[in-house]
């Protein structure tokens, strides 16, 4: 046996000693097998070791199994052909991702009574009663309309989806909306607003045929712009909460997918909206919960004692923007860098009488070669003055572009 002193001897000056060591060690664990109570105990070991991993094993496959629960199988596949069948000349086949949310309802029920098909896509989460999302879900299965219950984030379920239907279009309305909550579940934005529809835009990309898209931004990507009416030529780097933030992240990465692969993506800008149906985390239902308690509503001010205004949008206009923009909307052309046309809408209906409805729209035309923005255009235009239907003026700005 080498002493202390002679194994001090044998310490590496350098790692490239190390060698002597390792045969030290070797020996010891030869010295350990060496007798049988040791192998049986490193036998147990072995044996528990094994077993762990089967039943680690087993629970994420019944995890994973009742993760995707919700989607797949003969009958599921059955259910989504039959929502996507399309009973118009020409009608159109739509993903409506967050259908069962206040917007996504209306516009999928709108879309099913002219014939068109639909399959709806939510993933039920519990940022608000999910009672009413099962409520809508009822709703849309009175009309023949499948909501699959299942996250944009899920890949597999998207591209077995784009698999069984080739869907025309895609309405995506799934986001994580409210702008308090981010101060207890920022992530909430993260996975819905930015890393679902990177998601979806990639199962957009690898579908055959490509869908053509529209999606909701927000009115809230003004952020703290002070002057009104807003214009879509405002600039837009100041948001004010990190909803608006996610979505103005949504309006870069969408740019991104329609110059390298040709998506046609339509952007639209909702002004806060309302109607039946609506979300119960929206003001006017505190305000209205608060009148029928007789409770007082606290009234804020803006800047030097200011009133401060909100414009609201009633669904049924939202809905009408919606389905102009899928009927308008350029096929997407694939990555051969043609040159594509990008068409953003906001659209605002002023509270204040005086100055009447209102309706600002413009248009983007992007030149895929040079990259640049040859023309933009704004209108800040009354209703009255517009003189034909949003679908209408929205054609006519297609057709000059
Ligand atoms: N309602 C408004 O006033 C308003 C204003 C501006 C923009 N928007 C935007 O319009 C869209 C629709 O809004 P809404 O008022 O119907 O909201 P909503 O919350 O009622 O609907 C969104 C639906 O998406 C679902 N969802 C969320 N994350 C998902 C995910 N990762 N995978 C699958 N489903 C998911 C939710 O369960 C919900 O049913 C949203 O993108 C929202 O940001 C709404």
């Amino acid at each position: 046996m080498p002493s202390l002193a002679g194994e001090v001897l044998f310490l590496p000056s350098t790692p490239g000693k190390f060698k002597d060591k390792s045969h030290t060690m070797h020996r010891q664990f030869h010295r350990c097998f060496a007798s049988s109570s040791t192998m049986f105990l490193w036998a147990l070991f072995l044996v528990v070791l094994t077993a762990s991993y089967l039943s680690f094993q087993s629970f994420v496959d019944s995890s994973s199994k009742y993760l995707s629960a919700a989607w797949g199988g003969i009958q599921w596949e059955k259910q989504v052909r039959a929502s996507a069948q399309i009973h118009r000349l020409n009608g159109l086949s739509v993903l409506v991702t967050g259908a069962a949310g206040f917007v996504g309802t209306h516009v999928s029920l709108t879309l099913k009574k002219r014939g068109d098909g639909i399959v709806g896509l939510d993933n039920f989460n519990n940022y608000y009663d999910p009672t009413l999302k099962k409520a809508r879900q009822s709703l849309l299965n009175s009309h023949n309309i499948f909501v699959v219950e299942g996250d944009v984030n899920d890949q597999r379920m998207l591209a077995k989806l784009f698999d069984i239907v080739a869907f025309s279009h895609v309405m995506h309305l799934a986001a994580q909306a409210g702008v308090r909550y981010a101060m207890e579940n920022p992530n909430s934005y993260v996975h819905s607003n930015i890393a679902g529809l990177v998601t979806l835009l990639e199962a957009c990309k690898n579908a055959n045929p490509q869908p053509a898209i529209t999606w909701a931004s927000s009115s809230s990507v003004y952020g703290l712009n002070e002057k009104v009416p807003f214009s879509e030529s405002d600039k837009t780097d100041q948001p004010a909460s990190l909803y608006a933030a996610t979505k103005k992240a949504g309006e870069e990465i969408t740019h991104t997918y329609n110059h390298i692969y040709g998506l046609s993506i339509t952007g639209l800008r909702f002004f806060t909206v309302y109607g039946p149906w609506g979300r119960p985390d929206m003001a006017y239902f505190s305000f209205t919960r608060s009148i029928l308690l007789g409770k007082p509503i606290t009234v804020y001010r803006g800047k030097n004692g200011v009133n401060l205004a909100r414009d609201f949008t009633y669904i049924d206009d939202i809905v009408k923007g919606c389905v102009a923009s899928l009927d308008t909307a350029k096929r997407s052309t694939g990555s051969g860098g043609k040159k594509r046309v990008r068409l953003s809408i906001g659209s605002s209906i002023w509270a204040s009488a005086n100055q009447g409805e209102r309706l600002t729209m413009s248009t983007e035309r992007l030149n895929q070669s040079t990259d640049r923005i040859k023309e933009s255009r704004c209108a800040a235009l009354k209703t009255e003055e517009l003189g034909v239907s949003i679908l209408e003026y929205m054609q006519q700005q297609r057709e000059t572009l």
